[in-house]
């Protein structure tokens, strides 16, 4: 393999509910990390692993992936962002496709973790998966009078829009780059290399690689787990 994976798992899991950091949360009988983790590393481009865990639970994490596959563990930062440049300063210069992979979305198939490593590796910078936007979008603003209700500023095209999956993948120059020169937060980190004025290329997502964010997502998660 001639590619590092960097895992982000250092979040609270706040809109999962109570009961503990997301990554370790149960699913299916299992933590999701290590469904995550499992499906990572079965991915034959994959030459390095490395896992953002919440601070407190750096050894936990490093134990329980053991016998899974080989990874580094860091601790994570308060910020996703951060917890990517803590995993990021983990690679070495000599690998030079870098991916970052949620922990969140478990069970992405190996298959779209090579499609997105080979679209790097065919040239392009920067590389993310995505998926049709299924659901009429509007814009909206505070109604007449500043009453409680929001009221449709207008319907967007839905045609141009895609919402966006990890792996997100880069040149590892593009990403640590752009990383260094972070000022303002994003929600992903193809969208620092578009600030850059870089192109990012669109690969086919996978419904399968849906971020758990929600009570909902489990159920869902553990229903797709047990088709055959
Ligand atoms: N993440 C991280 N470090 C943080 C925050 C998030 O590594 N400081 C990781 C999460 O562990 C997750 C991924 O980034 O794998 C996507 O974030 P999200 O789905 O928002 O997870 P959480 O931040 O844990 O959930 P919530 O926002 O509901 O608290
Ligand atoms: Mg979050």
């Amino acid at each position: 393999g001639d590619v590092a994976v960097l895992v982000p798992a250092a979040g609270a899991g706040l809109r999962l509910g109570p009961g503990g950091p997301k990554a370790l949360r149960p699913l299916a009988g299992e933590p999701l990390l290590v469904h995550a983790i499992r499906r990572v590393a079965a991915a034959p481009s994959v030459r390095m692993i490395v896992v953002a865990a919440p601070a407190a639970e750096v050894g936990a994490v490093r134990e329980l992936l053991a016998p899974v596959a080989p990874v580094t563990v860091v601790a994570g930062g308060a910020e996703r962002q951060e917890s990517v440049a803590l995993a990021l300063a983990a690679v070495p210069a000599e690998i030079e496709i870098v991916l970052v992979h949620d922990a969140a979305r478990a069970l992405t198939p190996p298959r779209l973790i090579e499609s997105v490593a080979a679209a790097v590796r065919a040239g392009h910078p920067a590389v993310i998966p995505v998926l049709p936007v299924v659901d009429t979008i509007k814009q909206v603003g505070p109604g007449e009078g500043g009453g409680p209700g929001e009221v449709v500023l207008g319907t967007v095209d839905r045609s141009v829009l895609r919402s966006v999956q990890t792996p997100q993948g880069f040149r590892h120059d593009v990403l640590a780059s752009v990383h260094g020169s972070a000022a303002h937060a994003h929600t992903d980190d193809a969208g620092l290399v578009e600030k850059a004025g870089l192109p990012v290329t669109c690969v086919p997502g996978s419904e399968l690689a849906m971020k758990i964010t929600r009570p909902l997502d489990l159920i869902l998660a553990e229903a797709l787990l047990a088709v055959p």
